[in-house]
């Protein structure tokens, strides 16, 4: 098989560190927590530990795998795979299934990174400190979405930052920043808990995360059933782990080949896993601690922490800390967001990486004016009840990532030969977590995927 990408991680730590990287970001720290707080707590998050184990993990290692056989960007990838196994040239439409979404997604995280750019300087300059009541730092964040300039500004800032780093490829600096970042990253969350411990509602916060309620997540009203909540967490995993788009399958094709698909994809989801648990450990406490509401919405993050660095000694210098690592988090999963689409246009050959980058880049800055509209313009204009960014997020979390990733889970289990996937995997077809791992992509995923599908366009 042809390779086309001749790049490789230093050494399989560097794969990890990049799937971390790409990984952990935004969807940990600010989606996870506020929506937790919107589906009540506890339910939703024994519902995503569920998709994490037993969706995430098994759809990681079989994009992994695509990737680091399929060696090129998505599109190629698996029209290599698919001339391999024999099957149809239009398994390539998986490939741009990934690629649009990605660019979508991109287009409203880069807003949302330009909040957090934001919150740097409001840290350091103190701003927290001196207003530091939760109505005064909440209209804070206020003033800040209903400002478009401001917005595009801070939007534009993220994009060009992207580009730059996306133009000179992603392996060079990725590996060093991330061994940096993600280690730092957890210090300040781990102090951000001793506060959280110290407020009065701590345990308040924990039992709002750990009391399981299904009555109330599955008949939020009282009386009708609604299993939206479960579309939402198994989205949510694909968004937080970087599934089904191909993010992770470009990641996999830089892959040195005597790499462990199987030890590195647990590492990296358990890290994933902690960071989300950890932020919304220390956001609940704070939201119970000053009467605020969980249920606050995509500002929730905004809304709490800055309580807290205003309260805190150094909070001045933690808090710019803290929101300048989570913009470096946001920044490494950016990467990997458009990382597919720029390695389909190079490979074409019709342009190089640095005219790909740019094009690429200029067309998701112009999709994100969308988004910022959203916030204050158009926020009262609507489809199916929901304003242009919440359309795009649903849209992509909740249906593309997870039906790229029952097609993958499809193509590996039921269409690659298996002596070919036992063979990038280094085990027998006799061994044990083999044949569960296949078992679960083979029937359970795309069984579990459709019936939430269906349930969410009101089939049952
Ligand atoms: N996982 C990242 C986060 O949690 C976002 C992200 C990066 C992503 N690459 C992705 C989401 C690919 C979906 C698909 O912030």
């Amino acid at each position: 098989m042809t390779t086309n990408i001749q790049n490789q991680w230093s050494s399989q730590m560097g794969f990890i560190l990049a799937a971390i990287g790409s990984a952990v970001g935004l969807g940990n720290i600010w989606k996870f927590p506020y929506l937790t707080g919107e589906y009540g707590g506890g339910a939703f998050v024994i519902i995503y530990l569920i998709c994490v184990v037993l969706m995430g993990l098994p759809i990681m290692m079989a994009e992994v795998l695509l990737g680091k056989r399929g060696a090129g960007s998505p599109v190629a990838s698996m029209r290599n795979l698919a001339k391999e196994a024999g099957q149809s040239r239009l398994w390539q439409l998986l490939g741009w299934l990934g690629v649009i979404a990605g660019f979508l997604v991109l287009s409203y995280y880069s807003v949302i990174a330009g909040w957090t750019l934001d919150y740097v300087w409001n840290s350091a300059s103190g701003t927290f400190a001196t207003n530091n009541t939760p109505a005064a730092i909440k209209s804070i964040f206020t003033d800040l979405t209903s400002n478009p300039t401001y917005l595009l500004i801070l939007h534009s800032i993220f994009m060009l930052v992207t580009i730059i780093i996306l133009a000179r490829g992603v392996q060079g600096g990725l590996e060093r920043a991330v061994k940096f970042m993600i280690p730092a990253l957890f210090v300040v969350l781990i102090m951000l808990l001793a506060y959280a411990i110290s407020t009065p509602k701590f345990m308040d916060g924990v039992h709002f995360m750990f009391d399981i309620n299904f009555n109330k997540f599955f008949y939020p009203d009282g009386e009708n059933f609604s299993g939206k909540g479960i579309l939402v967490a198994m989205g949510q995993a694909f968004f937080s782990l970087s599934l089904g788009m191909g993010a992770i399958m470009v990641y996999g094709a830089y892959l040195p080949k005597d790499a462990s698909i199987a030890k590195t994809t647990a590492i990296v989801a358990f890290a994933d896993t902690l960071v989300a648990i950890l932020a919304g450990l220390i956001i609940f406490p704070i939201v119970f601690s000053n009467g605020l509401e969980p249920n606050a919405g995509v500002g929730l993050v905004f809304q709490t922490l800055p309580i807290a660095f205003g309260q805190m000694p150094f909070g001045n210098i933690f808090g710019s800390l803290f929101f300048l690592l989570l913009t470096l988090a946001a920044l490494s999963s950016a990467i990997s967001l458009i990382e597919p689409a720029i390695a389909w246009l190079v490979e074409t050959g019709k342009c190089a990486r640095v005219s790909a980058t740019i094009v690429i880049g200029i067309a998701t800055w112009l999709l994100g004016f969308v988004t910022i509209f959203s916030f204050n313009e158009w926020s009262e204009f609507k489809l199916f009840s929901m304003n242009m960014f919440e359309l795009i997020d649903y849209v992509t979390s909740n249906i593309m990532l997870p039906l790229g990733g029952i097609l993958m889970a499809i193509f590996v289990a039921w269409l690659m030969k298996s002596e070919d996937v036992t063979s990038e995997l280094k085990v027998s077809a006799q061994n044990f977590g083999y044949q569960i791992w296949n078992f679960l992509l083979r029937y359970i995923i795309p069984l579990a995927v459709t019936l939430v599908f269906l349930n969410a366009i009101g089939i049952f």
